[in-house]
């Protein structure tokens, strides 16, 4: 019985699909109703609130923490600090985290949040397994498209690379270690098949949409954080693991080409 918080998001989606082909008994939690699905039982609770938690937790032996709320962090902790207590009083079952690379070495809020947590869960006394991967492709695409929605020049950070990842592919990693032999604490980080210049990135998404923009770079990404962002320190390229590449995501995502 294994619960996947952040169920309905970018990455729960997929893990929650492969442990239900997987014949797992699949509970997915979010904060809203949600349809009926086969082979998945829904809750609806909130992490930050406590309500719904007990009832969704009820029984299970494994918990894979996707839910999040990057634009208020903070509310991670209070959602982390709450599902280890609801999991304490349920027979500890296998916590399976997943975490961003370079999150101990940047200090950028969010990511020194996820650092936190990663302490917290390692502090619990629950068994757990820790997965931190790069940038999801479906990240830089959003960002990409919201400068498209400014008009005039496109401005990018200078001295950027990304090394971008498949939602997919982390789901299938990750849905491994929820059914595997049990907690691996922390596993090598998970990254994509390679490291790409924001400028690269950022030709081949306009490329793909088939859009003539002028684009500007080099704009200063400011402070410590975009200094560990420029070293590179969110990177895993001796860790390139992923398959899908940046142009397959754009080529399979935008219809253009
Ligand atoms: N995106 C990336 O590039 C990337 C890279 C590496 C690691 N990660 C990590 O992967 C995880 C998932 O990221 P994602 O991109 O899939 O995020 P996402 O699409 O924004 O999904 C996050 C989910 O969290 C749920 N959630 C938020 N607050 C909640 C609360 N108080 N109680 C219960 N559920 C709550 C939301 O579900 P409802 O709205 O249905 O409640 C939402 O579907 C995050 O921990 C993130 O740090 C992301």
């Amino acid at each position: 019985m294994i619960l996947v918080t952040g169920a309905s998001g970018t990455l729960g989606r997929p893990v929650t699909r492969r442990l239900a082909e997987a014949g797992a008994d699949v509970h997915a939690l979010s904060r809203r109703a949600r349809e009926p699905e086969s082979g998945v039982i829904w809750h609806r609770g909130d992490l930050v609130t406590g309500e719904g938690i007990e009832d969704a937790i009820a029984g299970v032996e494994t918990i894979v923490h996707c839910a999040s709320d990057p634009l208020r962090a903070k509310r991670d902790l209070t959602a982390a600090r709450r599902l280890i207590g609801a999991a304490r009083g349920q027979g500890a079952p296998h916590l399976v985290y997943i975490s961003i690379v370079g999150v101990d070495k940047i200090p950028y809020r969010y990511y020194r949040i996820k650092h936190a947590v990663e302490r917290m869960i390692e502090d619990s006394g629950l068994p757990y397994t820790i997965l931190r991967a790069t940038q999801f492709h479906t990240l830089p695409d959003a960002v990409f498209n919201a400068l498209t929605k400014v008009p005039g020049l496109m401005l990018l950070p200078g001295g950027l690379r990304d090394q971008p990842v498949d939602a997919g592919e982390v789901a299938e990693r990750l849905a491994d270690l929820a059914l595997g032999a049990g907690p691996e604490r922390r596993v090598g980080d998970m990254g994509g098949p390679e490291v790409l210049t924001v400028e690269e990135m950022m030709r081949d998404y306009l490329e793909a949409r088939g859009l003539r923009r002028p684009v500007r770079v080099p704009v200063p990404f400011p402070g410590r954080a975009g200094r560990g962002f420029r070293e590179g320190h969110h990177l895993a390229p001796d860790r390139a693991v992923g398959k899908r590449t940046w142009r397959q995501f754009l080529d399979e995502t935008h219809t253009h080409r």
